[in-house]
């Protein structure tokens, strides 16, 4: 460690903390960190090609790590106490136009989790996830794999509305994607199924567009995970349901197989 370490890292260090503070996490787990540790030095080794590292899935080792560094108090926790720690959320520029905080909604004990972008104008007013026009497709889809929408659970990756439906930003993404993460350990599903480019791209901590995403199975913290077409695109460009369904079907035998 050199004596006087470098302020940029510092003050980004500082930020990590803040987030981790904020979003009830008070500890870690030492051998999680050496964890860390030897995959930040692998990633040092790793950093002459940055192009093809952004356009990769990131290997399994790296989300699940983040599973492992949440303290047990954490992973144990309620969903409950993940939406009282979230509390009147002001972490971001979403809450001020917000009417409601879209937290999840559906079965706890689900074993598929789909992961949508952020509320709509119908979701921001009634508090729920995908209740409006996407939504009802969503159902659709749901039942086009013979499942009930109260045998799955729904969240999205920010919990407040962007203006105008906007795609999140960065620092937005940023504030409210440690509550879907816990979220995600406690809910511990089978399958997770990203609904566009937002969700994909987030849990996967990658750049590449979703049509190289879709048709393949990933992993996501012991979960496999099956990127594909957000419904509301899906309203604009009805021929990719054909792609959808592939998918959905993906998801139903992953379900299937014991
Ligand atoms: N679109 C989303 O991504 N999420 C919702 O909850 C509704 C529409």
């Amino acid at each position: 460690m050199p004596d006087h370490p470098d302020p940029a890292l510092l003050e980004q260090l500082k930020d990590h903390l803040r987030v981790y503070a904020e979003t009830g996490i008070d500890g870690f787990n030492p051998e999680a960190v050496r964890g860390a540790r030897r995959l930040a030095a692998a990633a040092r080794g790793e950093s002459k090609s940055r192009a093809r590292r952004t356009e990769q899935p990131a290997p399994s080792t790296q989300t699940s790590l983040f599973a492992e560094s949440l303290p047990e108090s954490v992973r144990d926790s309620s969903l409950e106490e993940i939406r009282d720690d979230l509390g009147d959320c002001q972490r971001c520029k979403l809450c001020q136009d917000r009417t409601h905080i879209v937290f999840g909604a559906d079965n706890p004990r689900a074993r598929l989790v789909f992961v949508g972008e952020g509320p709509g104008v119908e979701e921001d007013r009634q508090g729920l996830p995908f209740v409006g026009r996407a939504g009802q497709l969503l159902t659709k889809m749901i039942e086009a794999i013979q499942m009930r929408r109260d045998e799955v659970y729904i969240c999205n990756v920010v919990k407040c509305r962007p203006p105008g439906n906007r795609t999140p930003q960065e620092d937005e993404i940023a504030a409210c994607s440690p509550f879907l993460l816990r979220q995600l350990a406690v809910l511990k599903p089978e399958v997770i199924c990203c609904l566009g480019l937002t969700a994909a791209q987030t849990l996967l901590q990658v750049r590449t567009p979703i049509g190289q995403l879709r048709g393949k199975i990933h992993s996501f913290q012991g979960a496999q995970l099956v990127a594909t077409y957000h419904p509301a695109y899906l309203l604009r460009n009805p021929p990719a349901k054909r792609q959808v369904w592939e998918d959905l079907k993906r998801i139903r035998s992953l379900l299937s197989s014991p």
